[in-house]
């Protein structure tokens, strides 16, 4: 969806952003998403996943809310130590590392590792008096966009074997965990993971392997995008009727990563270029699919964004971002203002995927980060476009 506002009311976007594109960070936002996912999943312990978004200022607004969080490698344990957070609030659940990551991660004191192999379990061996491990399983969310369970997890009819080959091993595997996908249009799939894996505790005993005693519900929470304001205690609540069915011997956990961040950034984009090439008009914006707004090609996202203008007549137009690649294409409209040099566009949830990922191809560095509340932007809605 694409709104239209007044030119001069970009102003408030750009108050202390020193040049676009800047992504402006609110932390009030990812204080807020906490807490009502918090209050949407009661008893469950979140860890806030790094890899969304790793910028310094929401690490630090999380390890202020004493979050706990996921990670994937030891440069993200690094970067939870800078803003004081201890090894004992993170959780290594990358299912796949190179020896030397866990090396690394053991050394800084993380304790929580994840694998869904017996590869990888091998590789775990040295630790195996260190460290606890989960097992990952895949569940597949059919309506979530993002897949996360083709690269990673054990086929769901595999944890007893692979927890056979675990306790011969010596190493302690006393979780289970899943990642249905990412930004899942529902949370059906993760209550029916939680049964699936509550049942599978229920075999485990009868077999006599060791006891489970965490299960990781993973991430896939949504954020808001071109659907409706998502209501994350609606959408928790078939999370929270199995909930009720988890006996007190075992924590229920999350990764949650989107949720927190989408909606806490927001990209100031500016027209540096334009041309019309035969129907069409072209406008090029100073970020792109190798900027911020790789999702588009990683994860088929398409993003909320405001024009500010003041343009009135009409053509079919192209947006593109700034590289020399021609893949770097940001959308089509067949009808739409005839932008302005300079003309202001601005993104928004633009917190997750989206910093993490950005390249300095062709020598265009990634969006500056600007910390401050986000403009009300009620005011600015003018017309749809
Ligand atoms: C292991 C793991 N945990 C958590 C997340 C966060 O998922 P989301 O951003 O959908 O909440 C991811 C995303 O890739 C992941 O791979």
């Amino acid at each position: 969806m694409i709104e239209l506002a007044p030119r001069e009311l970009a102003s408030d976007w750009l108050a202390g952003v020193e040049s676009t594109p800047a992504l402006v960070f609110d932390p009030a936002i990812c204080q807020h998403q906490w807490a009502v996912l918090s209050d949407a999943l009661p008893g469950v312990r979140l860890y806030y996943a790094v890899k969304s978004n790793p910028y310094h200022d929401l690490l630090q607004t999380m390890a202020d809310l004493h979050a706990h969080f996921d990670v994937a490698s030891a440069a993200e344990i690094r970067m939870l130590e800078q803003v004081g957070v201890s090894s004992s609030r993170m959780i290594h659940t990358h299912p796949i590392k190179t020896e030397t990551e866990i090396e690394r991660a053991v050394a800084a004191g993380v304790t929580t590792f994840v694998v869904d192999n017996v590869d990888e379990l091998w590789k775990l061996i040295p630790y195996r008096h260190q460290i606890r491990v989960m097992l990952r399983l895949a569940f597949i969310a059919p309506d979530a966009p993002i897949d996360l369970s083709k690269k990673f997890g054990a086929p769901p009819q595999d944890a007893l074997s692979i927890l056979d080959v675990a306790n011969d091993s010596g190493v302690r595997v006393d979780g289970l965990c899943f990642h249905v996908g990412s930004q899942a249009g529902s949370a059906s799939t993760h209550a029916t993971a939680l049964e699936w894996c509550l049942d599978l505790c229920e075999q485990i005993k009868a077999e006599g392997l060791p006891e489970i005693t965490r299960i990781d519900l993973g991430g896939g929470f949504p954020a808001h995008y071109l659907n409706e304001p998502v209501d994350l205690m609606a959408f928790c609540a078939p999370i929270r009727s199995v909930l009720a069915r988890v006996p007190e011997s075992i924590e229920v956990m999350a990764e949650p990563g989107r949720v927190i961040s989408a909606p806490s950034m927001a990209l100031v984009c500016r027209v540096i270029g334009r041309a019309k090439r035969g129907d069409a008009w072209w406008f090029y914006l100073d970020d792109g699919v190798y900027g911020a707004q790789s999702g588009r090609l990683f994860d088929g996202m398409q993003y909320r964004m405001t024009v500010y203008t003041s343009a009135t007549d009409r053509a079919s137009c192209v947006f593109a971002g700034p590289t020399c690649d021609s893949v770097d294409e940001l959308g089509r409209f067949p009808e739409f203002p005839v932008l302005n040099m300079n003309d202001i566009v601005v993104l928004h949830e633009m917190g997750a995927y989206t910093l993490a990922s950005a390249t300095h191809f062709n020598g265009i560095a990634p969006p500056q980060v600007v910390t401050r509340a986000l403009p009300d932007l009620t005011r600015d809605v003018g017309t749809h476009a």
